[in-house]
C-alpha cells in the first residue's frame, strides 16, 4: 500500500520506515497474537522515545505552565548617559527577543486564571551575547532572604501528606515570615488575576545597574507597561474560566499574534545614583520595597513587541532557559542578595532540566559569535565542540584575545566580615502595604474585592493561625483586620459545618 504522505517516513537516523502502525512479529495464526522481535528498530525506537519525551518541569513545577512568543525590542529614547550596552546604543535599533510568560505554582496542565504571580522572562539576542530579563508581573517579592525560597514555594503548593494545596501551610509560612506582606497585598488585589497575558505589567523586582566602560554606573529598576493598558479578571469569572477554559490565556496570546494584533509594552527604568541610594527612603537591595514613582520617575527606553508564535512549542519555549545571570556589558547586577542567589540558581536548574549543553539549543543559542573552549563535551553537544582547539587555559599554541567589554559588577567597594545574617521584620515593612491599602480603597469595588479574594483562604484555618494572620493585617491597617473578621464571621455562619479546605475556591500560589 502507498502511504498518502508527501514526506517519506523514517527512523531517527534516517533509515526508511515501514507502515508506522505495524510491528515486526512472528505470527502464530491469522488472528491476533504473535511474538515481537528485538530487531524491529522502528517499534523499539518509537516506544523508547516516548517515556523520554518530557523534560523535568521547571524547578519541579515552579513556572511550569506558560505561553511564549518571538518578538523584538526597539530603542525609542537615547540613554547613552546611563549605559553603553550595544542593544540600547541607537534610537530605532531593533533586537530580536524570545519571551515566556508563566504562572508560578501550577503544574503544566493547571489553569491559567488562578490567583498567582505571572513570570515574565525575555531573552534579547544582542550582538554582545544574550541579555535575559527574568521578571514578574507584581513589583515586589515574598521573601528577601534567598534561602527561604524553597520553603516559601512548598508552603504555596501541595501538602506533603494530602497532596493538595493547604491554606494552613500557606498562612503558617506567611505569619512567620511577615516581610512578604507587601507582595501578599498585591497578590490579593485586583492584579492577582490578569485578564490576559497581553495586559500585564512586568517588573524587575530587584535593583540592577546600568554602567559604562569608564566605570560609571547608576542603579535602576525595570518596568514594562502594556500599551493597551492593564486588564484584570474578577474572581468569579476567573473561577468559571478555570473550569471551562483552563488554557484561556495561552490561547488568547497565540490567537492575537496569529490575527496580527501584536501585543506591545513600553520598557522603562527608574534611576538612582549611589549617592541618592545612601539617603533613599527605602533599602534598594531589598526586593520587598518599590521605589516611589514621585521621587524616581519612570524613564522610557524602548518598546517590546511580540509578533511571532513558536512553530513548535517544545523546541522553542519548553527548552528555552532564562537566567538573570545572562547580562551583557552595560547592564549589571546589584547587591540584592535574592538576585545574587538567582544568578546561581537558574543556570543550575537549566543544566539539570535541559542538560549541560542547553545553551546550544535554538532558543538559547546567542546570535553573536561564541568562543568558550573551556566548556567541552557533555550530552547533546552539537556545535563542533571546538574541534582540536586547546581545552585548557593559557595555551601558547593558540593565544586568545580578551575583550575589555566584559560585564563587570559595578558595585561600590564592599569591605567586611563574613557573618551569618537573616533579616528581621520591622514596622517599616508595613508602610508600603499601608499606602497600597489606601490605593485599593480608592479603587471602584477595590476594598470589597480584596476581602472577597482573601477570606476564602482564611476560612477554616487553625484558630491560632487565623489570629496571627489578622494581627499581621492589623499592622497594615486595623480596618483590614476588622473587615476581615466581620466577613469571616458572616461567611462562617452561612457555611457552618464545612470542613477547612472545602471552602477554598482556588489555590493561592506564587
Ligand atoms: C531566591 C529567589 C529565587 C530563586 C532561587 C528562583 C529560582 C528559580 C528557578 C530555579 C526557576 C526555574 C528555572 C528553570 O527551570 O529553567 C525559576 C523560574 C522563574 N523565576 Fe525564579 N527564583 C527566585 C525568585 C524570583 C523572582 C524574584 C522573580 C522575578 C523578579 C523570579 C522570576 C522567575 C521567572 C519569570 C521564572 C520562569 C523563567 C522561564 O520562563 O523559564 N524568580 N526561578
Amino acid at each position: 500500500m502507498l502511504w498518502p504522505y508527501t514526506r517519506s517516513l523514517g527512523c531517527a537516523e534516517g533509515q526508511p520506515g515501514s507502515n508506522p502502525s505495524a510491528i515486526a512479529q512472528i505470527r502464530l495464526r491469522r488472528g491476533n497474537g504473535g511474538l515481537s522481535v528485538l530487531s524491529d528498530t522502528q517499534l523499539i525506537e518509537t516506544l523508547a522515545h516516548f517515556p523520554r519525551e518530557r523534560i523535568p518541569e521547571r524547578f519541579k513545577t515552579v513556572h511550569a505552565k506558560a505561553a511564549g512568543a518571538w518578538g523584538e525590542f526597539e530603542v525609542l529614547h537615547d540613554c547613552s548617559d546611563l549605559t553603553d550596552a550595544l542593544l540600547l546604543n541607537a534610537v530605532g535599533k531593533k533586537t530580536p527577543v524570545l519571551a515566556r510568560i508563566s504562572t508560578v505554582a501550577g503544574e503544566k496542565g493547571s489553569s491559567d486564571t488562578v490567583r498567582d504571580v505571572r513570570g515574565w522572562a525575555m531573552k534579547v539576542f544582542t550582538e554582545e551575547g544574550n541579555q535575559d530579563f527574568v521578571f514578574n508581573d507584581l513589583p515586589v517579592f515574598f521573601i528577601r532572604d534567598p534561602i527561604k525560597f524553597p520553603s516559601m514555594n512548598r508552603s504555596h503548593k501541595r501538602h506533603p501528606r494530602t497532596n493538595v494545596p493547604d491554606n494552613n501551610m500557606f498562612w503558617d509560612f506567611h505569619v512567620n515570615n511577615q516581610e512578604g506582606i507587601h507582595a501578599l497585598m498585591h497578590l490579593f488585589g485586583q492584579r492577582g488575576i490578569p485578564a490576559s497575558l497581553r495586559h500585564i505589567n512586568g517588573y524587575s523586582v530587584h535593583t540592577y545597574t546600568m554602567n559604562k566602560e569608564d566605570g560609571s554606573f547608576k542603579y535602576v529598576k525595570w518596568t514594562l507597561r502594556p500599551e493597551d493598558g492593564i486588564e484584570t479578571l474578577p474572581s468569579d469569572v476567573a473561577l468559571r474560566l478555570a473550569g471551562e477554559e483552563p488554557d484561556d490565556q495561552i490561547k488568547d496570546l497565540f490567537n492575537a499574534i496569529e490575527r496580527g494584533e501584536y501585543p506591545r509594552w513600553i520598557v522603562y527604568v527608574q534611576v538612582m545614583s549611589s549617592e541618592e541610594a545612601a539617603s533613599a527612603p527605602i533599602d534598594i537591595f531589598d526586593n520587598t520595597f518599590t521605589w516611589p514613582h514621585r521621587e524616581y520617575p519612570l524613564r522610557p527606553l524602548g518598546r517590546l513587541t511580540l509578533m511571532q508564535n513558536p512553530n513548535n512549542y517544545f523546541q522553542e519555549i519548553e527548552q528555552a532557559a532564562f537566567s538573570p545571570s545572562n547580562m551583557v556589558p552595560g547592564i549589571g547586577p546589584s547587591a540584592d542578595l535574592v538576585l545574587q542567589a538567582r544568578i546561581f540558581s537558574y543556570p543550575d536548574a537549566a543544566r539539570y532540566r535541559v542538560g549541560p549543553n542547553y545553551q546550544q539549543l535554538p532558543s538559547n543559542r546567542p546570535r553573536s559569535k561564541v568562543y568558550s573552549p573551556y566548556e567541552r563535551d557533555g550530552p547533546g553537544r552539537i556545535d563542533g565542540n571546538y574541534g582540536g582547539d586547546p581545552d585548557y587555559v593559557q595555551s601558547s599554541l593558540q593565544p586568545l584575545r580578551v575583550s575589555t567589554r566584559h560585564a563587570v559588577p559595578t558595585h561600590e567597594q564592599w569591605n567586611g566580615h563574613v557573618v551569618q545574617h537573616s533579616t528581621e521584620v520591622t514596622d517599616k515593612d508595613f508602610e508600603q502595604p499601608r499606602a497600597l491599602w489606601e490605593i485599593i480603597c480608592s479603587e471602584k469595588d477595590g476594598q470589597m474585592q480584596f476581602l472577597d479574594n482573601i477570606v476564602p483562604t482564611l476560612l477554616g484555618i487553625k484558630h491560632e493561625l487565623l489570629v496571627r494572620a489578622l494581627d499581621m493585617f492589623a499592622r497594615v491597617d486595623p480596618d483590614i483586620k476588622h473587615l476581615l473578621e466581620a466577613e469571616i464571621q458572616r461567611r462562617g455562619s452561612e457555611k457552618s459545618g464545612a470542613s477547612p479546605n472545602q471552602t477554598q475556591k482556588y489555590s493561592v500560589a506564587t
